[in-house]
């Protein structure tokens, strides 16, 4: 049943946003929880919507701006970010308001025609440019890549509110709206899941936009999922920091598959080593654990094990999903141990390895590529490199 309740957030400024309670895969990230789709209605002597929800919760949000004013009323869309998680309800919007402007960067214009091949009335905003709404005067900062090439802030510094679109989200289906409301191990939880899976490839910009947004009195930040942060900015804005400079903690990692226990075997040896140091170790088997679950791992851990036996040749598929998906997030500042084992050929440990080298991770113990089950010996021996990997990183 569609919840219609509308939250005022600063005086004047509602959520009007959609609940996607039952979403559990967002472009292939795993939601446990379900997300939100945030808009902000602003009421003012120019009405001014930033941003949309997800097009089929159109009626969700509709209802609720009809709560506060007739829609025709609305003077200005503000798109944030092209994705159509935000976006995707302007057109449906604008036959309710058809005089409205969609205000947007550069590239937001550009990424909208390319989507809706209509021609719309809108006004593009540089990074810096203001908009007079009434009482407030909106500002646009562009952020490119966090999320898109398009992405910008809208801020209002009357109200002391930043709209940051993507940036400080989390995926939470919520009817609490802000962050004094839900446990932060919860927000913790689902705002690195989030950074992790979306945003870690983008660390240099995500600096630039702290950079910025460190210049301007913000004492509310409104993204565009989850919730509303007001009451536990300074602890986001740390962890954003932490993982945008890719700050690990010191703890390690094990990723593997096995086909017959071999691999497996070597993992739980390689796990005594490290624990024996006084360093946390997670394993993580790929046969039964959500890759973005395991990226989550991944943005904290200072030492991460990739494990895998040698089949037709190559690694298992489920490591090479993995590790395209690695890739891709490329995170930095990793030290790194390949193991695995074969029964031929044993190309599996080579081929991570080149990719882990690729991603300038540091592997500074040679890798375990054993033939068959690995014997007592082995795994004495592959205790000691687990352990040798921290103590040569540690001394
Ligand atoms: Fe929530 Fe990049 O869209």
């Amino acid at each position: 049943m569609i919840k219609l309740k509308k939250v005022e957030v600063k005086p004047d400024i509602y959520w009007v946003g959609g609940i996607d309670w039952n979403l559990r895969n967002f472009h292939g990230y795993s939601t446990r929880r379900g997300t939100t789709y945030n808009a902000y209605l602003i009421i003012d002597k120019k009405i001014t919507l930033v941003d949309t929800v997800k097009h089929y919760l159109f009626d969700e949000m509709i209802a609720r701006i009809k709560e506060i004013v007739d829609p025709s009323k609305i003077d200005y869309i503000i798109s944030n970010h092209v994705e159509m998680d935000h976006s995707g309800s302007i057109l449906k919007l604008l036959e309710n308001c058809p005089n409205a402007t969609v205000i947007t960067s550069t590239r937001g214009e550009k990424g909208l025609r390319l989507h809706f091949k209509k021609e719309l009335n809108f006004k593009v905003v540089n990074s810096g440019d203001t908009l007079n709404i009434g009482k407030r005067t909106l500002h646009f900062v562009h952020i490119p890549m966090v999320h898109w090439p398009d992405s910008m802030v809208t801020y209002s510094p009357v109200d002391k509110l930043l709209l940051p679109n993507d940036a400080f989200g989390q995926h939470i289906a919520t009817e609490e709206r802000f962050d004094d409301e839900i446990e932060w191990g919860i927000l913790k939880e689902e705002a690195t899941k989030y950074y992790a899976n979306i945003v870690m490839p983008y660390g240099d910009q995500v600096n630039k936009a702290l950079e910025t947004l460190r210049g301007l009195k913000i004492d509310m930040i409104a993204p565009s999922h989850g919730i509303i942060w007001r009451s536990l900015i300074t602890n986001i804005v740390k962890e954003y920091t932490k993982w945008a400079n890719y700050e690990t903690d010191n703890k390690a990692l094990i990723v593997y598959d096995s086909m017959w226990g071999s691999t497996e075997k070597i993992a739980y040896a390689l796990a005594e080593g490290i624990e024996e140091t006084g360093i946390p170790v997670n394993i993580r088997n790929l046969k039964n654990t959500d890759i973005s679950d395991i990226i989550t791992d991944v943005i904290s851990s200072r030492f991460i094990l990739l494990g895998s036996p040698t089949m037709n040749n190559t690694m298992l598929p489920s490591m090479g999903g993995f590790l395209t998906y690695l890739k891709g997030l490329r995170p930095r500042n990793r030290i790194g141990l390949v193991f695995g084992s074969y029964g031929w050929g044993g190309q599996a440990v080579g081929e991570i390895e080149k990719i882990l080298k690729e991603l300038q991770w540091d592997l500074p113990v040679s890798s375990i590529n054993l033939n068959y089950l690995p014997d007592q010996n082995d795994l004495i021996n592959a205790k000691r490199i687990g352990k040798k990997l921290v103590k040569i990183k540690n001394k």
